[in-house]
């Protein structure tokens, strides 16, 4: 077996692994969602299991992968535990899902790069995400999205992307403030916000039990959880560093762009007259074409917000072939480059349908996250909890003293609350496919 490959910088792991998590779930999927379900009950449910259900399973992952230094999949044989490689296959099968429909979302927003220059989505944003996002354009530019991303993992993991997480982070904060300031101006602002950030006291907490399934499977996806690649990632990561302090600063700044993007996207919306519970997975984009279109240098304001979009989505597309790569080149052998080229090309055959049908796309959707992300969380809190506590607390402490009493809060919690949370979310979830 070859050397594994270690990450080029000491901070390059955080700036990865922060790269996953952002990404079109922050930017895309959170204030669509959030839109649909209703606003702030919604923000709430999410926010609540961010921090109660994401932080202690980002710690699982974590724990395991730099326990083993193995992939999803080889993790559980180094540990002996051969019969939990079902997490592995399937976090691999959920990352082909994924993959699959994040990439045509990825070909949107090249298109929108374009657009934006050309000007193209300026008289009509609405009739313009109609021609991108399904047919010949959306088939063409998801092919072309998951070329780039195919490319780079064939490179393998140091070469660029942590200096694209590096320029990525930061430019999409500036761009959601420059437009979050500039929505601020709009008449209907304050509906907007009032929307996302004032729930109703009288129904707010049977709306946010409702809304639970949906808040944990973007609380999942956002955080890139429950299919290993905080596992793959951690893998390569060595003992010196705090477990607790990598997870809190990647949820935080990972949250912090999700609510930023709803600041940003709501006054639009509400200064447009979209109705919020109808736009579906265009709601964003059409959002925010008319804010382009409007906005002084919109155009130019346009290109560069989506070109950081782009870089977003591309990091964590690529942690997600990365995962698959690591396990098929570590597991049977194969070359990377040519394993990587043959996975792409099934993935993208795989996503076809959800480039030439949105309801496709939406039913991708919610099988990833409710149903198979929800799946491998479950299956790692519980393996975690009960069959790995005294190795996970030895590894939690290792780089941090003196977080015994939390580690033990924190291997409770996987035990017995979020193992019955995540039982409720699944059941949901497989009624809903
Ligand atoms: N977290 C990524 C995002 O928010 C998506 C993702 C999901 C990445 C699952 C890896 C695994 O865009
Ligand atoms: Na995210």
């Amino acid at each position: 077996m070859s050397v594994r490959e270690t990450w080029a910088t000491r901070i390059g792991f955080i700036l990865v692994a922060t790269g996953s998590a952002v990404g079109l779930g922050n930017i895309w999927r959170f204030p669509f969602l959030t839109a649909e379900s209703g606003g702030a009950a919604f923000l709430i449910a999410y926010l609540i299991l961010i921090v109660s259900v994401g932080l202690p399973l980002i710690l699982a992952e974590f724990v395991i992968g730099r326990r083993t230094k193995r992939n999803v999949v080889g993790a559980f044989d180094e540990l002996g535990r051969s019969n939990w490689k079902i997490v592995g296959g399937i976090g691999a099968l959920a990352g082909f899902v994924i993959l699959s429909y994040y990439s045509v979302v990825g070909g949107w927003v090249i298109q929108y790069i374009i657009a934006s220059i050309t000007g193209a989505y300026t008289s009509d944003p609405a009739a313009y995400f109609e021609t991108a996002s399904v047919g010949t354009n959306a088939v063409v530019f998801d092919a072309l999205f998951m070329g780039f991303v195919a490319g780079i993992v064939a490179l393998g993991i140091r070469n660029g992307l942590e200096r694209a997480a590096k320029f990525m982070v930061p430019s999409v904060v500036v761009l959601l403030i420059v437009l979050s300031v500039y929505g601020a101006t709009l008449d209907g602002s304050g509906a907007g916000y009032a929307f996302y950030l004032s729930p109703d006291p009288a129904t707010l907490v049977s709306d946010a039990i409702g809304l639970l399934p949906d808040a944990a499977g973007q609380a999942f996806f956002t955080l890139s959880l429950g299919m290993g690649v905080m596992i793959t990632y951690a893998s390569y990561l060595g003992e010196d560093r705090s477990l607790l302090n990598d997870s809190l600063l990647i949820l935080v700044v990972d949250t912090f762009i999700a609510l930023l993007a709803g600041l940003a996207i709501f006054p639009f919306l509400f200064a447009e007259g979209i109705d919020p519970g109808t736009g579906g997975p265009g709601t964003v984009f059409v959002a925010l074409g008319t804010a382009f279109a409007e906005l002084p240098a919109g155009q130019l304001v346009g290109t560069v917000f989506y070109i950081a979009l782009f870089m977003a989505a591309l990091t964590s597309a690529f942690s997600i072939l990365e995962v698959i790569v690591a396990y098929v080149t570590e597991t049977f052998g194969f070359e990377r480059k040519p394993a990587t080229v043959g996975i792409a090309g099934v993935i993208f055959l795989i996503g076809i349908p959800t480039a030439l049908d949105i309801n496709v796309l939406n039913a991708y959707d919610v099988l990833a996250n409710q149903v198979l992300l929800i799946g491998g969380g479950l299956l790692l809190a519980i393996f975690v909890g009960w069959f790995f506590a005294g190795e996970a607390l030895e590894e939690f402490t290792t780089g941090s003293d003196g977080l015994e009493g939390l580690g033990t809060v924190w291997i409770w919690l996987l035990r017995i609350p979020i193992t019955v949370l995540l039982l409720y979310v699944l059941y949901n979830g497989v009624l809903a496919t």
